[in-house]
């Protein structure tokens, strides 16, 4: 049976999980309250099967999380504190809403459970159009990868059900969401109080040819959303009832498992084949996200909480220091190094904050400098967690990619985050799939040799150094000739130089802004290859861009990243010309030539800066060298 046929036969197909933004007063609950009164079809009750499960739980009440075994989850690891799940169905389909009462922090709305939700509902009240906060929830859904998000133009009977205004609102939203991705993207004008475009068709509003809101709910296709590749299992307890018997509990993350599949548990990397699948409804021969399921393995295997059960072939990430991007829900504000803990699937780890690299203006998408986080600000953040924790990058795996921070003194929700690809995936790539692999077939192996290994045996610690500078301000003649230092001084090192790779790797790129961005990223891939082989990069590019340095940065790592500004004035370049490009670029012979008729941006903060104009290039490669003594990179 393939995975479409598995996925048809199950439900949970059918269940879609959704998030509402909007401002105060936006009209959430009139929406949601218009949605259940005008269909006929929609009810709200499904207690009795509710009854039943909690009874087989043993539990006094009727506990609303036992409607999926996801929420479930959920529940137990105390997340979706303060937020309360609407539940309810048409004959088509089952809805579940994440809802937070009361009329604050409707971000929190948004980010709370949200890395499981398959669409969000962002509300825009027709008379105000785009707010700040309509922004930042767009953002935040295309952080979160929500697939599917639904603009609703509310209020619409206060504009006079105008065509042109909502027309307005859609450009100027959609010129913003233009930079975030959003897969799918809908727009419908609505009225919740009076019922337009929400369960009826509005005859107020005929120049609209799209469906109402519920339709579009009970149609929109979801099955294709969820992550069936990669086996993630975390283990949330060990079920051991008798001698005979030992369970794994848990809810599938990710991918799926079948009876016989060899696994392996992370972190102890002992591997066993899968024996059985067992629910309280009786055996299962496979099982996907989000069941919740007890496995159970041929072998005994040491296991604990936290734990994960995997494929073989398909392994995860494992490591105490994480990058992630995260909204901030609390009025406490953030603070570098306060311990807080880390809830990530099924373990609490114990961490800090050890470095805040900027947070976003999510108005304008802006990076800037700042010391705590507040209340509904986001960031990009380093953690340092005490323990190792099992993940994937968020962009790979919603479920095993989040993260919620937690104050260990009240036990608030401080935060979500999503954890970031620390190799190379920066929070533009973050809302941009094309930083993923064009395949999502395909799966890292480890080397059993680590990058450890190889700087031992090369005696050295591998950096990048990275010459930026105008064509002609002597990048190429202080890099080779600090190779040759290098190699005379016994430093295994290779220089990569614009022109060279320009002729080969990168011959299918020309000078545009795109292109030379590709040319950096490309450039930064090989140069972090040779690093990772324990080598000595020395790198010569123009590399004009900002951006285009800061993504390679990433890529490399920022501490095996060093940046050198080769500085001297464009006349001086101009002057110098050593290969006749300044004339032919002053006469128009070659365009977008960088300083003549492209931007160049210097470093800001260099670590090292070099004036070529006073420098002689002897000196210049000797402070070079001294900064690698002094910072231990090479022993002399
Ligand atoms: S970068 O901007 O993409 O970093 P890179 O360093 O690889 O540029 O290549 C720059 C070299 O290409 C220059 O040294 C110069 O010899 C050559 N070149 C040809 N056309 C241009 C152009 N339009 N702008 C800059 N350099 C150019």
């Amino acid at each position: 049976m393939n995975v479409d046929e598995l996925l048809k036969q199950n439900q949970e197909s059918d269940l879609l999980r959704f998030t509402t933004a909007g401002s105060v007063d936006d009209g959430k609950s009139t929406l949601i309250g218009r949605m259940l009164s005008d269909s006929k079809n929609i009810y709200e009750d499904h207690l009795e099967a509710l009854t039943r499960d909690s009874k087989k739980l043993n539990r006094e009440e009727v506990d609303l999380a036992l409607l999926t075994d996801g929420l479930k989850a959920e529940r137990e690891q105390g997340i979706t504190i303060d937020v309360a799940y609407r539940y309810f169905s048409t004959p088509k389909r089952r809805f579940i809403i994440a809802d937070t009462p009361g009329h604050v922090q409707y971000t929190r709305n948004m980010v709370t459970g949200a890395s499981t939700a398959n669409l969000a509902i962002i509300l825009i009240d027709a008379r105000n159009g785009v707010l700040t906060q309509s922004k930042r929830h767009g953002f935040i859904a295309s952080l979160l990868q929500i697939p599917h998000v639904v603009v609703a133009i509310n209020k619409m009977d206060l504009v006079d059900y105008s065509e042109e205004i909502y027309e307005n609102i859609r450009a100027e939203y959609n010129a913003f969401l233009a930079k975030l991705n959003i897969p799918d993207l809908t727009y419908i004008p609505i009225s919740a109080l009076c019922g337009d475009n929400v369960v009826n068709k509005s005859d107020a509003m005929t120049w609209y040819k799209g469906v109402p809101l519920l339709q579009y709910l009970e149609d929109v296709e979801i099955s294709g959303d969820r992550n069936l590749i990669d086996l993630r299992f975390p283990i949330q307890y060990v079920n051991r009832p008798n001698l005979d018997f030992r369970g794994y509990c848990g809810t599938v993350a990710s991918g799926v498992v079948r009876c016989g599949d060899k696994v392996m548990v992370l972190p102890s990397k002992k591997t066993s084949r899968i024996k059985s699948i067992d629910t309280f409804d009786g055996k299962l021969e496979y099982a996907f996200p989000p069941q919740s399921v007890t496995l159970c393995l041929e072998d005994e295997v040491d296991v604990s909480r936290g734990d994960m059960i995997v494929h073989v072939g398909n392994q995860p990430r494992v490591d105490h220091n994480v990058e992630a991007m995260i909204v901030w829900m609390n009025e406490i504000k953030m603070e570098i190094n306060k311990p807080y803990i880390i809830k990530h699937t099924a373990s609490d780890v114990r961490g800090v904050v050890a470095k805040l690299h900027y947070h976003i203006d999510s108005d304008n998408l802006h990076r800037n400098q700042a010391d705590g986080l507040e209340l509904n600000e986001i960031g990009r953040i380093s953690l340092e967690l005490f323990k190792p924790i099992i993940f994937d990058p968020y962009v790979k795996n919603r479920a095993t990619g989040s993260i919620i921070l937690i104050d260990p003194m009240t036990n608030a929700t401080l935060a979500a985050g999503m954890i970031i690809d620390r190799r190379g995936t920066t929070e533009k790539e973050l809302t941009n799939s094309r930083s993923e692999p064009a395949s999502s077939n395909i799966v890292r192996e480890e080397s059993l040799v680590s990058s450890n290994d190889r700087q031992r045996i090369m005696r050295q610690k591998p950096v990048t150094i990275w010459m930026t500078g105008l064509s002609g301000s002597g990048k190429s003649t202080i890099a080779k000739s600090l190779e040759k230092k290098l190699i005379e001084l016994g430093r295994p090192c290779y220089l990569l130089d614009g022109d060279n790779v320009r002729h080969g790797l990168n011959r299918d790129l020309g000078f545009s802004a795109e292109d030379r961005g590709e040319n950096i990223r490309r450039i930064a891939e090989v140069a972090q290859l040779f690093n990772d082989a324990g080598m000595i990069v020395i790198t010569s590019f123009i590399s004009p861009y900002r951006e285009d340095r800061a993504g390679a940065k990433d890529i490399i790592e920022e501490n095996k990243f060093i940046e050198i500004f080769i500085d001297a004035p464009i006349e001086i370049c101009e002057n110098r010309d050593p290969k006749g490009l300044y004339v032919k670029a002053r006469s128009g012979e070659i365009t977008s030539f960088t300083g003549i008729s492209a931007p160049y941006e210097p470093p800001k903060t260099p670590d090292i800066h070099i004036e070529t104009n006073t420098t002689d290039v002897s000196v210049a490669v000797d402070r070079i060298v001294k900064q690698l003594v002094d910072a231990g990179i090479i022993i002399k």
